[in-house]
């Protein structure tokens, strides 16, 4: 137990530098102090595995957390976010997420949520939306992001991309996987779903 609180709190303090040295974080959501572990679910994904491969063309602003994520791979509860009806089976071997900071994360808060999303290469992640405000914070790798009356945008490492409340976007990946913090904010609990054609 000490060794898996010693890995989590590794990941929440390189989080916690990643707010002090850009502001963009920082102007979109308080990071909460102080926060302790307590949840300690565990769920495999198949992206569990992948993220352990993903060691190629790591930016040095960010690879002190993605590393300390892939650390933290077989402690985390991976959700699919989706069921195979929506999605599709092919997608589910691709996607997956986790709750390290959020009401029901990992580490516990009201105040805001902070996701790990992996997205394998080659994958769309179909159009989708939600009630909370959201931030993509790309770690490692890059990533197409479409969204309502916006224009398209390639995101690499420490690029960002702002979703508003139920604005509907969509991820597609090219050659590259990629790995994001996604920061939710205001109504964060409802959950996140397929736009339907
Ligand atoms: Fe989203």
């Amino acid at each position: 137990m000490i060794e898996t609180n010693k890995i989590f709190n590794r990941a929440y303090l390189e989080i916690g530098k990643l707010w002090e040295k850009y502001e963009v974080l920082s102007n979109f959501a308080k990071l909460p102090k102080d926060l302790e572990l307590v949840n300690f679910n565990t769920n495999k994904l198949p992206v569990t595995e992948k993220l352990l491969n993903f060691n190629s063309n790591l930016n040095s602003s960010t690879k002190d957390l993605h590393n300390a994520i892939k650390d933290l791979t077989y402690y985390v509860n991976w959700e699919p976010g989706y069921g195979e009806e929506d999605v599709g089976k092919d997608f589910l071997n691709k996607y997956g997420f986790f709750e390290l900071i959020g009401p029901t994360g990992h580490f516990q808060t009201s105040e805001m949520a902070l996701y790990v999303n992996y997205l394998d290469q080659n994958t769309h992640y179909p159009l989708h939306n939600h009630e909370a405000e959201e931030l993509y914070f790309v770690l490692s790798g890059e990533a197409k992001f479409e969204s309502e009356n916006e224009e398209p945008e390639i995101l690499t490492s420490t690029k960002t991309r702002f979703h508003k409340s139920y604005q509907q976007h969509a991820i597609t990946t090219s050659d590259q996987q990629v790995l994001s913090i996604v920061i939710w904010k205001n109504k964060f609990e409802n959950i996140s779903k397929i736009v339907k054609k």
